[in-house]
């Protein structure tokens, strides 16, 4: 084991990296290779906020990853250089401040109006929020990242209110960004506020691999001293992201933590090894994250799959899934669903990646579906273990 003195030694001498900051997540490039029309449009509709007149309402949508907070950031940073002080923006993150309430409450905290952290009426924090507006006689831009968390969790009366604002300011003036990588979003909205959202759209379509190459050959010469990454390194790091939707965080994330690995190895190079272990990293937690968030009857089918393969079953049915199942709920002690509801489970399984059913001829006896894990029995255990119920469960069967 190394001392806390010699990994901090071995880190400080580490000679992987220039600046690893230019990797994380929140680091907003000085270039955004690919996303110009992006980058132009969006700088376009925002323009007027130059000369005093109200940008119109943006609403962006894309697949995650594809680079709608690092664009709008940008896009923003540079509008707000060229107005010096005639414009402002605010930007709020829907999915840390998820309730009405609270994404007030951050627009209160910017304008400098006291707001306590609960307890108002929602009402009254609207009014407060519009007498800050007025004291402050700006053009402001709020930006409602990850929109959708908001509007699923507290309907629209927020979204509402902002985009009607206008109507009771005479001094100020407010434009509103929406972003979402949910592209079912929009049908939760009232009409209204889907039109008044709606005024321009700008969709942030997938990197393919090779957009995704100059992206991080870019990035990894800001954070890598030269000749550090193994030739096809980033090659294989775009593949795997592009196969995910074209995930540019993905691809980030793989880089980082096979250079991390690389470096707390003691390598003096980041190799296609070190890139295949971080993806087998981070495929785990993901797939943890994914099963940590199901309901229960969903963990218990998953958790029949994972004991008949462990059993070394090699054709998995439906019917065995259900037999398994019925006999995990009755250790449970709740009331199992039908066989119908588990048909339905099953399907949803399958899309999540966790399994995989496809339908085979048996011959005489028709077609059959038969089922099999596809995520890492490791990753499954690790996933269905995080709860407390599961664990019980899953232990007595051993
Ligand atoms: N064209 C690009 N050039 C350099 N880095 C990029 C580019 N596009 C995205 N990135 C980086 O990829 C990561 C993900 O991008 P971003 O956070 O903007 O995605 P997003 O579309 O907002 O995703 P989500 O919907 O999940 O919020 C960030 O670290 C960002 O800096
Ligand atoms: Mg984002």
């Amino acid at each position: 084991m190394a001392s806390v003195e010699e990994i901090f030694e071995r880190y400080l001498s580490s000679r992987i990296f220039k600046d690893r900051e230019k990797l994380l997540p929140d680091y907003v490039p000085e270039e955004l290779p690919h996303r110009d029309e992006q980058i132009r449009r969006l700088a376009t509709v925002l323009a007027p906020a130059l000369v005093g007149s109200r940008p119109s309402n943006v609403f962006i949508y894309g697949l995650t990853g594809t680079g709608k907070t690092a664009v709008t950031k940008y896009v923003l940073r540079k509008l707000r250089e060229k107005a010096r002080a005639r414009v402002e923006y605010v930007y709020i993150n829907c999915r840390q401040n998820n309730t009405s309430y609270r994404v007030l409450a951050e627009l209160a905290k910017y304008l400098g109006v006291k707001v306590p952290f609960t307890g108002l009426a929602l009402g009254e924090v609207m009014k407060r929020v519009l007498r800050g507006l007025e004291r402050k006689k700006r053009m402001l831009i709020v930006v409602l990242d990850e929109i959708d968390n908001l509007v699923k969790r507290n309907g629209d009366d927020v979204l509402y209110f902002l985009s009607r604002i206008n109507e009771q300011l005479e001094k100020s003036r407010v434009s509103l960004i929406g972003i979402t990588n949910d592209l079912k979003f929009m049908e939760f909205l009232d009409a209204r506020v889907k039109s008044s959202l709606g005024e321009e759209e700008l969709v942030f379509p997938p990197y393919n691999a090779i957009q995704l190459e100059d992206i991080l050959e870019k990035r990894a010469r800001e954070a890598f001293n030269e000749g550090v990454l193994e030739p096809g390194v980033i090659k294989r790091v775009a593949a795997i992201a592009a196969r995910q939707n074209g995930d540019c965080r993905l691809a980030l994330d793989i880089l980082l933590k096979a250079a991390d690995i690389a470096d707390r190895e003691g390598s003096p190079r980041v190799t296609l090894a070190h890139v295949d272990k971080a993806r087998q990293e981070i495929e785990k937690n993901l797939t943890i994250d994914v099963i940590k968030t199901m309901p229960l009857h969903v963990k218990l089918t998953l958790a029949a799959v994972y004991l008949l393969t462990r059993r070394g079953v090699k054709t998995i049915t439906t019917g065995m899934i259900y037999d398994t199942y019925k006999d995990l709920v009755t250790r449970v002690g709740i009331e199992p669903v039908t066989q119908r509801r588990i048909s339905d489970v099953i399907n949803e399984l399958d899309m999540l990646g966790l399994i995989n059913a496809r339908v085979v001829s048996m011959g005489r006896y028709g077609r059959t579906k038969v089922i099999s894990l596809s995520a890492s029995v490791k990753s499954v255990e690790e996933g269905l273990s995080e709860d407390l119920i599961m664990k019980t469960v899953l232990g007595n069967t051993h």
